[in-house]
């Protein structure tokens, strides 16, 4: 019997109630005239003489426990009842946080707005690729060292499957399944096996241009990074092509702006030279159209590729690529305004 009294002390010491049908339930169960506590009352006669008298402190001490935990349990239950009533719903709500676009997708955004004010639409492309979309047809030779481990993720079954490390590729794609005029820019992630540091991270973005059409010269690759170059960077912004090499572009160049930072006068971003590059481009080779299937004696283009981190690196004064990568909310926060 007393044992019996300490288990039920124990358990309504425990007792876990959350409704009040939970809390009725408790109540017949220990408080009614059936209840647990009248049986125990009941009983009382029966105990020896000897153990009367701590039988009884003992049940006294268990009721006690029982009245206490069902008034603050029904207390509780008509407060929030009361409160409920009371519910003033002309009280300001909660405030919501609204989240902020991570720097590359704004910088993304914003060179496809600049893009897609002068007709280019946005196609996209897979990130695991073949040879031949990221290298053959893009007239790689078959020993360069772009197709080296060291530059390109393999999987190591089948060395066909990559990832790519170009949006370049997507240009194929795109030239496979449409015939000119072709007007687009490919938004994608890129993939390099780079050891990362501030300036190098093994994935990246990246945003490529197409342009292919009947007559498109070397000048209208140049006036549309012009403008490119002034709506991004501001009107103040100066360019100048540099003669350079990519296996799919011929002639080939690399695009510097004047630098954003100090305005050309030299600065460390710029590294005291005034220009910083921002881009590769280059008129599409004709090998590279015609592995796409355009006839390339009837049509020309340009192409062009950029790293979204460069540019938001610039664009922001971001000195560690490894930021865009790390989530820290206090970096990201950051570039709600600038949207
Ligand atoms: N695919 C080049 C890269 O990953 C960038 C590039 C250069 C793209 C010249 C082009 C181009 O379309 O014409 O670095």
């Amino acid at each position: 019997m007393l044992q019996k009294i300490d288990e039920l002390l124990q358990e309504v010491s425990a007792v876990h109630i959350s409704t009040k049908e939970e809390l009725e339930q408790f109540r017949l169960r220990f408080l009614s005239k059936k209840g647990e506590l009248q049986t125990l009352f009941a009983a009382f006669k029966d105990v020896p003489a000897e153990q009367k008298k701590e039988y009884g402190q003992k049940i006294n001490t268990l009721k006690q426990a029982i009245q206490d935990t069902f008034d603050t349990l029904q207390k509780s239950f008509d407060d929030s009842a009361n409160q409920t009533i009371a519910f003033d719903v002309s009280l300001p709500g909660t405030p919501f946080r609204l989240g902020s676009r991570h720097p590359l997708s704004i910088v993304r955004n914003t060179i496809i707005d600049i893009f897609s004010k002068i007709g280019f639409t946005v196609s996209e492309g897979p990130e695991i690729e073949d040879d031949w979309h990221v290298f053959t047809a893009l007239n790689f030779p078959l020993e360069h060292p772009a197709r080296d481990m060291q530059d390109t993720f393999f999987i190591e079954s089948n060395p066909d499957v990559i990832l790519r490390t170009h949006t370049s590729s997507v240009q194929v794609r795109v030239m496979e399944n449409t015939q000119p005029p072709i007007r687009a820019v490919f938004p994608g992630r890129v993939f390099r096996n780079e050891a990362i540091s501030a300036r190098a991270h093994c994935i990246f973005h990246q945003v490529e241009g197409l342009y292919i059409d009947t007559q498109v010269s070397f000048a209208d690759l140049k006036q549309t990074l012009l403008y490119f170059a002034k709506e991004m960077f501001g009107e103040q912004t100066q360019i100048r092509l540099r003669p350079s090499y990519f296996p799919f572009t011929e002639p080939s160049a690399e695009m510097d702006i004047s630098c954003s930072l100090c305005g050309g006068k030299g600065c460390g971003v710029c590294k005291y030279s005034g220009w910083v590059e921002i881009l590769g481009c280059g008129m599409v080779d004709p090998n590279v159209l015609s592995s796409s299937g355009i006839d390339s004696s009837k049509y020309t283009g340009f192409a062009f590729g950029m790293g979204i981190e460069r540019i938001a690196m610039l664009k922001y004064q971001i000195k560690d690529i490894r930021l865009f990568f790390e989530n820290d909310l206090r970096f990201i926060k950051q570039f709600l305004a600038a949207q």
